[in-house]
């Protein structure tokens, strides 16, 4: 099951496939549909394939193959507070909460332990590509990228820029700290030794700046860190922006018109009241490759901003109703043709799985619909094609989600030439997905159930895939990911647990 390139609309469900991955490059070598078990000695013989070339996954009814779950935002140090807090919004959150967690990972052991057990848990939900947050500190962020590198995820490690209003025990000594602290990683992470096939622009483990959010950046930082961004066009950029109402409020206080630099690439007069993306946009920090987490509350001048630059959408709505923020417009985000994945920003998103993030994108989408005036306008029109009806105000579907958590990630991560689907050419970040009865995920045991009253014995049909794809999507967790691949390799799944 797979979504395909310039559809959100829909995928393709293929019942019966057979798909071949190299074992020098992880790439896909072929997809041929219809491949009953009889026929697959004439498939191989066909691609010249012998006995000892091979290793061969087979799937049982009740198994299908998705792409890797792309998560675009988490936080590695605060994986230890998952469902701690819930009651605080985001800035007293961050302060009783988040930094005293994240002020532990100064001590390196402290952090090797934390992040070895997260970064296993987050593979095994099936997340092959993650953007982590690292804490401020240049020799955690190091073991967090070391460890992300071994265990053979691909990701974007980066350690958080913070030299202003954070308190005394986490705070960066001086923008230029900062900065140094910065190079220092980028160079480490581009030194760790490429896998399979690679340059260092090939690695899976790839920097990113990542300035916390405007308000723990001095003016000075920001100009520093956009400066960097500048010299190198391929170092991706993350950052939050326009999560909570306070915060806000802070970022606009903060950064008045008359502080703020003529944007680069700026055409026509100086904007005279501050946005939020017009902060980033100010400092160079708002470009093609830059992910921006939560978006909940954008106005519509920087929603064009954002569409002009190019910059991807994280949407987090687990966190986004956690912490009270709101709830993110993404169908109207959609339609403006924005990049958007999906992002599980633990700790204030209670779950490292992606799977928690499409049950809350699929909520949030329900709750715009519900508050949009135009309610039952919208839902009387649903019913008609799929595919040229907006996304704004209605319910996002089964194949917008399956998107959001795989394709459009890609595309926020600018990694959709390479993963995101399964397509020939693309490397190999899949998922072996059981939703049988025997994945010891009983909420899933209707499935059996349905086959059972169709006799549909061992065929599966295109819709019966698709049923499984929605109830593994609503009620599925990592009991029913079986495998986790990342270029070809296998990293992770209960079977790699087991081994
Ligand atoms: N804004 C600044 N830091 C954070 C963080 O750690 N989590 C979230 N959700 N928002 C932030
Ligand atoms: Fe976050």
């Amino acid at each position: 099951v797979t979504p395909t390139t310039g559809s959100l609309s829909s995928y393709l469900a293929i019942p019966n496939a057979a798909l071949s991955v190299s074992r020098d490059t992880g790439t896909i070598q072929w997809i041929e549909e219809d491949v009953h078990p009889s026929a697959l000695q004439d498939v191989m013989a066909k691609y010249g394939i012998v006995g000892e070339d091979l290793f061969l996954v087979e799937l049982q009814t009740g198994e299908f193959l998705i792409p890797g779950f792309i998560d675009t935002h988490t936080h590695g140090p605060q994986v230890p507070n998952m469902g701690s807090g819930q009651e605080h919004e985001l800035l007293d959150w961050l302060a009783k909460v988040t930094f005293p967690t994240e002020a532990k990972f100064k001590d390196v052991a402290f952090a090797r332990r934390a992040y070895t057990s997260a970064v296993r848990r987050i593979i095994d939900n099936g997340t092959t590509t993650c953007c982590y947050y690292g804490s401020l500190h240049l020799e955690g962020t190091k073991v967090l990228a070391d460890i992300v590198h071994n265990f053979g995820q691909r990701a974007f490690v980066g350690k958080c820029n913070m030299d202003r209003n954070s308190p005394d025990y986490y705070v960066e000594a001086s923008s230029q700290d900062s900065v140094l602290h910065t190079l220092e990683l980028i160079t480490h992470i581009r030194s760790l030794a490429p896998s399979a096939g690679g340059s260092p622009s090939n690695a899976l483990v790839q920097p990113i700046l990542t300035p916390r959010f405007a308000i723990s950046c001095t003016p000075e930082l920001l100009t520093s860190l956009g400066g960097i961004a500048a010299s190198d066009p391929s170092l991706t950029i993350q950052t939050h922006i326009s999560e909570n109402a306070a915060e806000i409020v802070f970022t606009k206080s903060l950064f008045p018109p008359s502080i703020l630099p003529t944007p680069p690439n700026h055409h026509g007069p100086k904007p005279t009241e501050t946005t939020y993306a017009g902060v980033y946009d100010a400092y160079g920090l708002l470009k093609s490759n830059t992910i921006l987490a939560h978006a909940v509350h954008l106005e519509g001048s920087e929603v064009d901003l954002i569409k002009r630059r190019n910059a991807g959408i994280s949407h987090c709505p687990t966190s986004n109703f956690n912490l009270r923020s709101g709830w993110a417009k993404v169908g109207a985000l959609l339609d403006k043709g924005i990049k958007v994945g999906l992002g599980t920003d633990v700790s204030g998103g209670f779950s490292p799985s992606i799977l928690t993030a499409v049950q809350h994108a699929s909520i949030a989408s329900k709750v715009v619909a519900l508050s949009a005036p135009e309610h039952k306008h919208t839902q009387a029109h649903h019913h008609t094609a799929a595919t040229t009806i907006p996304f704004a105000n209605r319910h996002l579907p089964v194949s917008t989600l399956l998107y959001l958590a795989t394709l459009g990630g890609a595309e926020v991560c600018n990694l959709q030439e390479k993963v995101g689907s399964l397509e020939v050419g693309k490397e190999f970040d899949a998922l072996v997905v059981s939703v049988r009865e025997d994945s010891g995920n009983p909420n899933l045991w209707g499935v059996d159930l349905d086959q059972e009253l169709a006799g549909s014995g061992s065929e599966t049909d295109k819709s019966e895939l698709e049923g499984m794809l929605e109830r593994f999507l609503f009620c599925g967790d990592d009991r029913n990911i079986r495998r986790v691949y990342v270029r070809g390799q296998l990293i992770g799944g209960k079977e790699f647990r087991r081994a």
